[in-house]
């Protein structure tokens, strides 16, 4: 098929895939249209947007992920019919359009509702939105209150294994993005007299069987269970094994869905302890007992079963016992205890199992409610799935069947208003022309049980309410006279009062007439199931259970509660519910999927045509095709019809100023659209086809993607031009600083370079100028000279002579230049000119410093302390500095050219120095004396030769000293030699020793401070020279002689020897002390000292 891009499905379709296209229209053409469908897995067929679905009890390969992405955002007639088509539109019109949705799905029991409702349908949704991680965790936990509330709600039936015995309408929410956010599930009637009875081949719900099959063993030793269904009365009717079902594996699934939903372990616990107490109660047997008064009693047949319910609850077993087998009455203010008897304890106990069962459901479901339901405030859309029991016919029917099927009709109801009456009624109203379709109107039906007066569920409530014996057989005949004339009503009494005799039709029955078949209802259990009482006994009693869970299910156990008002009949509240669900769901755009059972085998591929034909017309399907064949299969109002589309019609963009009627004529004229595809009511405009709105709004999907095309293009102009100017100023701006910084570097080094040159050019000029001026003085002082030698005058006189001769000499213009050249550069000269001058003349301050310097330097001699005086004060302390450095280096100098022997001279006069400096008068006259040691010349004379010889030891002094004589102070010469050991006296004349004073034996020495010679040797008392004494002698060089006895007394000692410098002193004349004392007077011989002795203790010495 060149130039087509998608094959249409109609292409390969089985059958018709929309019977609205059906040809011929007939009852037989549908079910073979659809027997062949099919036959061929095709279970899905349309009437229009309402999709038929066909139970094939097998699992197709029709609800992958793939399938899901190819029904995604694609307009249903596009692709096969499916229930994911369904979906996706319904999504849609709820996410583009902002209308909140239902999905009403119908069918008879088995026929797939829940199945296409909670899980396909759902499933899609879910698969579709959003996959952030909240949502993810809200779409998990909405998509896994399925399990849960299967486990609890749902059980085997004859029709169906998994059949739900409870309504169930969940509103999903979701935010203006069409992001899930939450939901709301309502329950409605649960059948909780499953919970004690089932027929035979049906099951109680599945979570009894989940829990005896997969609760592991620790859980079901802590419930006091045991995993056999056979134990437990309420299980074993039946065989519990129903096909292909896993309970052990159900049950973990539950387990996990209720751990997702947000359970706590805790309440996990107590829910499953609660199931446990209902499976027991079933277990308690009672005996008849005969009471003293005759009155009939019961009791306990054995105490095991209560004990374990008593202790998974914590409560009194007396309590317990007491509410089974009795009843408190409570009249006025008195108080009676009646005796229960078996059937009536039997009644009580499964009333009790019932009501528990039925109260923990409820709790289940708004358990779950707690935790999807929507936190934030914002604004929701809404999407409903309705999924509730199907319309259900059995052998036996009783209260709970027709509460069904009242639903089931209700629902119908809402179909034909919606799909057949209210839109016939719409054609009309808007002025359409059109040939009224004949349907069936189940009103009359739903009128027949509700109606507030006469409808079945009123005489009900009437004749629980009423005083007096009460039962069913009463109410049967109630309604035998109420109903008699009315047509869908029948029973044996009217039946025979017609004279129509019907075996089919017991006599404690009634019939009626629903849209999908006549029902046959038992009327045993209706008044009481209606009354649906519990005795308060037992409330009372499971209110004081110790157990959280159960005490919060039965609130009004509570004394101080205690209210004596009736409670709602089950019937009266069924019926509120469901206005209240009808009301719900009038307000949303229905979508519709009506499931049809194929075989009641629960076969895949048996197609039975007679129950499928049965449910063709109770669904009303052919009224269906007519309605839709000759209506419109979309309508609107102008304003919205216009808002939508006004973007496809360049009249009617962006502004249609005219009527919004005129503005749509335009939009479907200018866009070419046939003229039978559309009607104009007075208010909407009604479109034939789907598929011209789907090509309407394919349109406007391309329009929308090409102005959100210019939006960006605009945009992003306006945001890449804005940012541009932004780029663009900036970058002048930079520009504008770099261009300013560049051409300020340039300048300053154009600057810089100019000041050199100038610097350069001045300096050549002026040394051009000092070149000129020079020659010129050269010049003068030559003429100066020339004129003196030539003329012989002065040169002051000739010059006058001369510059009159010369008066252009190059000295003029030299100071021409000069004052021209500062003129001219002065400007630039401060800048730059006065640090080099500075620079130049410090240098040459510094030459010419330290040329004068060197030129004035003062003698070499270390003694010479003379140094020029500053010449500049910034050089002072240069100028000091020079001096101390100068001074150094002449001491230097000086040392270096002193000998080895006057050093050791040198070094003895130090020794001297420190001696007697500043003690002793004396020594400032020997300082320059040389130190000589030999005085006397040994070597010459022989006597000394001879003398020298005794003495091996090298002699440091030779000299002649006096002694002074110790008894009378006279002097006599002595030689005196210095060894290195010995200190030695001899006679002058014939030079032998008189004494030799070994060093080790002279204490101390002691001299005055005057000028004289006379020192005193002081000995130690133990020495070798013997008892004479201390010897007193006056030298001529005493400085020297003391100094270096003590220089080699001490080095030989190794001790210092003490020197004394006194006035007066004590000396030792053999044992005696004697005092020398100086006294100073004029000399008589010379500047020797004279000694006087004054007495044995005092010698006066007269020193100058
Ligand atoms: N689309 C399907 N594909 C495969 N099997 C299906 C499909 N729909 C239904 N079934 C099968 O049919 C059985 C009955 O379906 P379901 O429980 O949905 O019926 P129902 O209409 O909800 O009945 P009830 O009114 O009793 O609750 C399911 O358990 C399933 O095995
Ligand atoms: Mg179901």
């Amino acid at each position: 098929f060149p130039g087509m891009d998608r094959i249409s499905p109609l292409d390969d379709m089985i059958g018709v895939g929309d019977m609205v296209l059906l040809d011929p229209l007939s009852e037989d053409s549908l079910i073979s249209n659809l027997k062949e469908r099919f036959g061929h897995q095709e279970i899905y067929t349309y009437i229009g947007s309402v999709a038929i679905s066909i139970n094939p009890y097998t699992l197709l390969p029709i609800y992958t992920p793939e399938k899901v992405e190819e029904y995604r955002n694609c307009n249903f007639y596009e692709l096969k019919p499916h229930i994911y088509a369904i979906a996706d539109e319904a999504y849609r019109s709820l996410r583009d359009r902002d209308k909140d949705q239902c999905i009403l799905i119908t069918g008879e029991s088995g026929a797939g509702k829940t199945e296409e409702a909670s899980k396909l349908v759902m499933s899609y949704v879910a698969a579709v939105c959003g996959q952030r991680q909240e949502v993810s965790q809200v779409k998990e936990q909405l998509l896994q209150s399925n399990p849960v509330l299967e486990a609890f709600g749902n059980a085997k039936t004859v029709r169906n294994d998994n059949s739900s015995r409870f309504g169930k309408y969940m509103d999903i929410e979701f935010d203006f993005k069409g992001q899930p956010l939450g939901g709301v599930i309502s329950n409605y009637l649960l059948e909780k007299s499953r919970v004690v009875r089932h027929v035979q081949g049906e099951r109680n719900f599945h979570i009894f069987y989940q829990l005896l099959a997969g609760g592991p063993a620790k859980l079901l030793n802590r419930l006091k269970l045991e995993r056999n269904c056979d134990r437990y009365s309420y299980l074993s009717a039946v065989s519990e094994n129903a096909n292909g079902i896993d309970d052990a594996a159900e049950f973990e699934t539950v387990q996990n869905a209720m751990q997702i939903i947000g359970f706590t372990n805790s309440e996990v616990t107590s829910v499953l302890e609660t199931v446990a107490v209902v499976l027991k109660l079933g277990n308690i047997q009672l005996v008849a007992e005969s009471k003293a008064n005759g009155m009939d009693a019961c009791s306990m047949a054995h105490t095991a079963v209560l004990g374990e319910i008593c202790e998974l609850v914590g409560l009194d077993e007396t309590i317990l016992e007491n509410a089974l087998c009795c009843r408190t009455m409570e009249m006025k203010r008195e108080k009676m205890t009646m005796s229960l008897n078996v059937a009536q304890a039997y009644y009580a106990r499964d009333a009790l199992a019932k009501n528990l069962y039925n109260r923990l459901f409820n709790w289940l479901v708004n358990r779950i409610n707690e935790s999807i339901k929507v936190k934030s405030n914002e604004r929701k859309k809404v999407m409903g799935v309705l999924d509730i029991y199907g319309f259900e016919i059995f052998e036996d029917n009783s209260f709970e069947q027709f509460i069904i099927n009242y639903c089931n009709e209700k629902l119908q109801q809402v179909f034909i208003e919606l799909t057949l009456k209210e839109e016939q009624e719409e054609y009309v109203r808007e002025g359409l022309e059109w040939t009224p379709v004949k349907y069936f109107d189940n009103t009359i039906i739903c009128d027949l049980i509700e109606n507030s007066k006469k409808g079945i569920l009123a005489m009900l409530d009437e004749e629980c309410l009423r005083p007096g014996q009460v039962t069913d057989s009463t109410f049967l005949q109630k309604l035998n006279q109420v109903c008699k004339n009315h047509k869908h009503f029948e029973s044996q009494v009217i039946q025979n009062a017609k004279h129509i005799s019907d075996a089919t039709l017991p006599r404690h029955c009634f019939r009626l007439q629903h849209y999908a078949g006549k029902v046959t209802y038992n009327i045993d259990g209706f008044v009481d199931k209606n009354n649906d009482l519990l005795y308060r006994d037992l409330s009372q009693a499971m209110w004081k259970a110790n157990h959280k869970l159960l005490k919060s299910l039965f609130p009004e156990g509570d004394p101080k509660k205690l209210s004596l008002k009736r409670p709602p009949t089950a019937g009266s509240q069924f019926k509120t519910s469901v206005v209240i669900l009808m009301k719900n769901l009038h307000t949303k755009n229905p979508n519709y999927i009506r499931c049809i059972k194929p075989n009641d085998k629960k076969a895949p591929s048996l197609f039975m045509e007679p129950l499928v034909r049965t449910q063709v017309r109770y669904l009303g399907l052919m009224e269906n095709i007519r309605v839709r064949r000759a209506g419109y299969a979309f309508r609107q109002a102008y304003e919205p019809c216009l808002d939508r589309y006004k973007m496809l019609c360049k009249q009617t963009w962006p502004h249609w100023k005219g009527k919004a009627r005129d503005g749509v004529q335009m939009l479907l004229t200018t866009l070419g659209i046939p003229k039978e595809e559309y009607a104009y009511g007075w208010t909407k405009i009604f479109i034939r086809n789907p598929k011209m709105l789907f090509d309407l709004e394919d349109k406007r999907r391309r329009r929308v993607y090409e102005l959100a095309t210019v939006i960006q293009k605009t945009y992003r102009g306006w945001k890449c031009r804005t940012h541009y100017l932004l780029m663009r100023k900036s970058q002048i701006l930079i520009s504008a600083w770099f261009k300013r910084h560049a051409q300020q570097k340039k300048y300053q080094q154009t600057k810089q370079a100019t000041i050199t040159m100038q610097a350069y050019v001045r300096g050549w000029k002026l040394r051009i100028a000092c070149r000129e001026l020079t020659y010129s003085c050269h010049l003068h002082t030559c003429m100066h000279t020339h004129v003196y030698c030539t003329y012989g005058c002065t040169s002051r006189q000739a010059w006058k002579r001369v510059h009159a001769h010369t008066h252009k000499l190059p000295l003029t213009s030299w100071v021409c230049v000069c004052v021209q050249v500062r003129k001219e550069y002065r400007k630039y000269f401060r800048s730059n000119a006065s640090k080099r001058i500075y620079s130049f003349v410090y240098k040459r301050l510094l030459h010419k410093y330290f040329m004068d310097l060197k030129n004035n330097l003062p003698s070499m001699s270390p003694m010479d302390r003379k140094w020029p005086s500053v010449p500049y004060m910034f050089l002072a302390p240069t100028h000091q500095e020079l001096k101390r450095i100068f001074h150094l280096w002449k001491c230097k100098k000086y040392r270096e050219q002193i000998t080895a022997q006057r050093k050791a001279m040198f070094e003895e006069k130090l020794y001297a120095s420190e001696l007697f400096k500043d003690k002793k008068a004396l020594y400032p006259i020997s300082v320059p004396q040389l130190f000589q040691g030999e005085y006397l010349t040994m070597q010459k004379s022989t006597k000394y030769q001879k003398l020298s010889s005794t003495i091996e030891e090298k002699i440091i002094v030779a000299d002649t000293v006096l002694k002074i004589n110790r008894t009378n102070g006279k002097s006599s010469p002595r030689i005196c030699l210095l060894t290195k050991s010995y200190f030695v006296l001899a006679d002058v004349k014939s030079a032998q020793i008189k004494t030799a004073i070994n060093l080790h034996d002279i204490s101390s020495v002691s001299v005055s401070h005057y000028s004289d010679g006379l020192f005193a040797l002081h000995l130690n008392e133990r020495s070798s020279v013997g008892t004479k004494g201390d010897y007193l002698l006056i030298s001529d060089h005493l400085i020297e002689v003391i100094t270096k006895l003590h220089r080699t007394a001490t080095e030989t000692t190794k001790q210092k020897m003490n020197l004394h410098i006194l006035d007066e002193f004590k000396v030792k004349f053999k044992r005696d002390e004697v005092l020398i004392k100086f006294v100073e007077a004029v000399a008589k011989n010379g500047n020797g000292a004279v000694c006087k002795k004054k007495s044995s203790h005092m010698m006066e010495v007269m020193v100058q």
